[in-house]
């Protein structure tokens, strides 16, 4: 039974390690970080990927889902004279974009639009951490040697050292935590950038778990199969 005592161990220690490895996100910054999406960021950026339910993954419950669900308005058509109507969301409505058009987004932003942030972290060279860096670089001097583009800010992040986008985090405790932490703007930059990279794989943390019970699944068969077979194979000599 040399091959068993391997792969006993073997089926005992690979699903607690694997459920034991770090989890992909830190949940708890990433709920922050939807904090500063929506104080600060959902006034440009829509998640149009994301619906108000899908944010039951960073671990919030029933209550709090209705309740920020409940707290932001949606389009609901239009009333016999044309004039458009909204409604509280739904859990099934996906985060909106505060623009009624592109048009009326360029117009709002000097003529660049804010893009839709459901993939950012995942298109952006540099993912989260970009975007982090981006959100810290803004006190930084004008590119040397270049001109500002009218509309412009510094930002040392930047391709190209300038970006149209107004700094959006300007001052510690723009956003309230609900759980204490301090909301520096280093830290709501931190938050902000987890909430987006958790945005851009939703269902990250419950393909792991199928992954986990799939390898724990196999490493039971191969020990049944190394049984089975020794009983099979056990007259032949
Ligand atoms: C006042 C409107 C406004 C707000 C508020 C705002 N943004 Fe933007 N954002 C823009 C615009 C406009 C652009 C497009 C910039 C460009 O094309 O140069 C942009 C672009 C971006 C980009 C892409 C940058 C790149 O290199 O392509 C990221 C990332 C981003 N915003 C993150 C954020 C985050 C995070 C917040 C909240 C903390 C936020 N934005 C708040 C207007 C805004």
């Amino acid at each position: 039974m040399r091959l068993a005592s391997l792969v006993v161990p073997m089926l005992l220690a690979s699903p607690v390690a694997l459920a034991a490895a770090p989890s992909p996100y830190d949940l708890a910054s990433a709920q922050r970080g939807y904090a500063v999406y929506a104080g600060v960021c959902s006034a440009c950026h829509s998640i149009r990927q994301l619906t108000y339910g899908d944010l039951g993954g960073l671990g919030l419950d029933p209550d709090q889902l209705h309740a920020i669900a409940g707290a932001h308005r949606v389009g609901d058509g239009v009333d016999a004279a044309g004039h458009a109507l909204t409604r509280p969301a739904r859990l099934s409505d996906h985060l909106p974009s505060p623009f009624p058009s592109e048009a009326a987004a360029r117009a709002a932003n000097n003529g660049a639009l804010p893009p839709d942030m459901s993939r950012l972290a995942l298109t952006e060279p540099g993912g989260a951490s970009y975007i982090a860096r981006l959100l810290t670089g803004y006190d930084a001097a004008p590119p040397a040697g270049q001109a500002l583009e009218p509309g412009n800010y510094a930002n040392a992040a930047a391709p190209g050292g300038q970006i149209a986008m107004p700094p959006p985090l300007v001052a510690a405790d723009q956003v309230r935590y609900a759980d204490g932490t301090p909301a520096t703007v280093p830290q709501m930059a931190h938050d902000v950038a987890s909430f987006l990279d958790w945005a851009a794989h939703p269902h990250a943390i419950a393909r792991r778990r199928l992954g986990i019970s799939v390898v724990a699944y196999l490493l039971l068969m191969i020990v049944l199969l190394y049984v089975l077979k020794r009983r099979i194979w056990l007259n032949v000599r």
